[in-house]
């Protein structure tokens, strides 16, 4: 973590958690606008050995902001000069909710780790159903159908579709999972979303919710290699839970991840969080003699 980021994480942790995220965002959309104003786009750091192409889509490194950060898509030229390989904007919905009553995010500084009571999947009653493999067979069905049709209407390919999966499916639940994903084309999977177990916390927290972060990460790193087991490595896998540093990254990529993402970790770690983990995976990299990223991905699955 950079000196200055020390300095300013005990005074944006005096705030509750939703405050500072707005705070925080609050600054990152003055940048967007006056990048915007500027016609300028970064370029996220890259390194020949991170580069890589995926869905007819070129990385320029392997880490991305995970879902939840910039819901509405209000920073998208921020992320890149921040470092990200890649961002997950969104979610896209329909009808648009207020969510669930406030304080509803609780930060637990001594687990290193964020709960959320709002959109992220188990917060919406019934959501977690969809990941049987019947219910979840006919979402993905549709939303190719779908996606099939938008493409042959604009005469272009149809866009990647990825499933995400929560940390708490059984192994059978998994392995479900991934047979529909390759039933239906999917282009590939995230592991994982948030859990709602509570094991081997420091702090005593009665919040429902999801949990992010530290206590997430083995787990996520576990379902990253079943996945790509059941799949036999021919899925994408965006690897995500509990990334704080290269090493946390490294691990993912090596049970299976092709991308990661993180959240929490830019909480504690800072803004260039990204910008540091690339640089050490290039160092990790070339301390065991592989030459790109995807040369790392399975390798201890
Ligand atoms: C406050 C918060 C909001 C989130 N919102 C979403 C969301 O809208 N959609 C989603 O798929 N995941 C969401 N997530 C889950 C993250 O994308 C990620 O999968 C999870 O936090 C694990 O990564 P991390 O340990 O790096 O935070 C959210 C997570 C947090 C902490």
């Amino acid at each position: 973590m950079p000196s200055w980021y020390s300095a300013l994480r005990p005074l944006l942790f005096r705030f509750d958690p939703e405050r500072a995220h707005r705070l925080a965002f609050a600054l990152l959309v003055g940048i967007e606008h006056v990048l915007q104003r500027r016609g300028q786009t970064a370029r996220p750091w890259t390194h020949p050995s991170l580069q890589q192409r995926l869905w007819e889509i070129d990385f320029a490194n392997p880490i991305g902001l995970a879902a939840g950060f910039d819901k509405d898509a209000r920073a998208p030229h921020v992320w890149p000069l921040l470092g990200f390989g890649f961002a997950e904007l969104g979610t896209i919905t329909a009808l648009a909710q207020p969510g669930n009553p406030q304080p509803r995010m609780f930060r637990l500084a001594r687990d290193r780790a964020v709960i959320t009571v709002n959109v992220s999947s188990p917060n919406t009653p019934g959501l977690r159903d969809l990941q049987t493999e019947e219910q979840l067979g006919k979402l993905v069905a549709v939303l190719q159908e779908e996606n099939l049709a938008l493409a042959h209407q604009a005469d272009a390919q149809p866009r990647p579709v990825l499933i995400k999966v929560a940390p708490d499916l059984s192994a059978e639940g998994l392995d479900a999972v991934a047979r529909v994903a390759q039933r239906h084309a999917a282009a590939g999977l995230v592991a994982t979303n948030t859990t709602i177990t509570r094991d081997d916390l420091l702090a005593l927290i009665q919040e429902p919710g999801g949990l992010s972060g530290a206590p997430l990460r083995a787990r996520s790193t576990e379902v990253i290699r079943h996945l790509y087991r059941a799949t036999a490595g021919t899925l994408p896998i965006i690897g995500v839970g509990g990334i704080f540093d290269a090493a946390h990254a490294y691990e993912k990529i090596r049970a299976g991840a092709t991308l990661v993402q993180l959240y929490t970790g830019m909480i504690f770690e800072g803004p260039f969080i990204a910008r540091h983990i690339a640089r050490g995976l290039v160092q990790l990299l070339q301390r065991d003699n592989l030459r790109n990223v995807r040369d790392a991905v399975g390798r201890d699955a």
